[in-house]
């Protein structure tokens, strides 16, 4: 049996903004992870999120690949896609997704046009999601000591490359069913600045530990706290901080019962320059990665994952 992970939670309608960005800080240094509660998020808007990917996903596989992925949108089938890049494993994870983007561009797929509340649930979901993590992110600024709007002016929350996920992992009952060794996700970590998590409460998602002091270092579980996100740290951030924040390889055992998540990645804008803080090197820890583009970044690691470009 692998532990459970013991984790922060944030409470965003806190006004105590300096202790909630110093426990952020420390999560995001010991664990990369925490969980958000109060976010502004209703629960009432969650639970309609998951009543429509249900629906989503129970289509006929004919009618979701009239869907299927483009320009990183649409969706994506069972073993489409390994998020663990390093594996030389040749299938692929056993979940199958649907992807949405910036809402601005126009290339977004609408499925379920019939349903007239389809859309505008995901994109009242889109809406909110995105201003509880612009809210993180200025803590996320603070817990760094930088001034609160910083993300904001260096142009990491202006027209962000954002990406909601509707995810589902068909666990034994389904006829095309995962088999032992594969995985609903495989070990990875995210690319993006912070993800903000909700599950239906089916275990299944891990953390590698980075507490050194545990050998062998260990698989952890991180339990679903009802209404709550979970909240993980991306590469991007890690990439700024120098790897003070840390970004942690997670996955999703392929669950016996059925599993449904949404995930939401708050990416930086597309011609956002990622680079070293300055209050995170020194002459003796100078910076670990090069400054980068943050699309060239992304396309990068997307097309490694699904061998698609944006
Ligand atoms: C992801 C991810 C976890 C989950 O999509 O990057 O880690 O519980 N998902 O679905
Ligand atoms: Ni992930």
């Amino acid at each position: 049996m692998s532990e459970a992970l013991q984790l922060p939670i944030i409470d965003l309608s806190s006004t105590d903004r300096i202790s909630n960005s110093n426990s952020i800080r420390q999560a995001c240094m010991e664990h990369g992870f925490f969980y958000v509660v109060n976010h502004g998020v209703e629960e009432e808007l969650i639970v309609k999120v998951f009543e429509q990917s249900r629906k989503l996903f129970s289509l006929p596989i004919e009618e979701k690949m009239k869907f299927a992925l483009k320009k990183d949108r649409g969706y994506s089938p069972l073993y489409a896609g390994k998020l663990d890049t390093t594996s030389s494993s040749t299938k692929g994870d056993c979940k199958e997704s649907f992807y949405f983007g910036p809402q601005a561009d126009g290339l977004n797929l609408w499925p379920r046009e019939d349903v007239p509340s389809w859309r505008s649930t995901i994109e009242t979901y889109h809406e909110k999601v995105l201003s509880a993590g612009t809210t993180l992110m200025s803590l996320v600024a603070l817990a760094l000591k930088l001034e609160e709007d910083f993300f904001h002016k260096v142009d990491a929350l202006t027209e962000p490359l954002l990406f909601l996920g509707l995810l589902h992992y068909p666990g034994d009952s389904d006829s095309d069913s995962c088999s032992e060794e594969t995985y609903g996700a495989s070990a990875h970590s995210d690319f993006g600045t912070i993800t903000l998590l909700m599950t239906d409460g089916v275990p299944g998602l891990q953390a590698f530990s980075l507490d050194k002091s545990k050998q062998p270092q260990v698989w952890e579980d991180v339990p679903s706290i009802k209404g709550a996100f979970i909240v993980n740290i991306g590469d991007m951030m890690e990439r700024w901080t120098n790897c003070l924040f840390r970004s942690t390889l997670h996955r999703v055992l392929s669950p016996k019962q059925e599993r449904y998540s949404v995930v939401f990645f708050m990416n930086p804008g597309k011609d956002c320059i990622v680079e070293c803080l300055e209050s995170c090197c020194s002459e003796s820890c100078p910076p670990r990665f090069p400054p980068i583009r943050s699309l060239d970044y992304f396309d990068e690691r997307l097309r490694l994952t699904y061998g698609s470009k944006s």
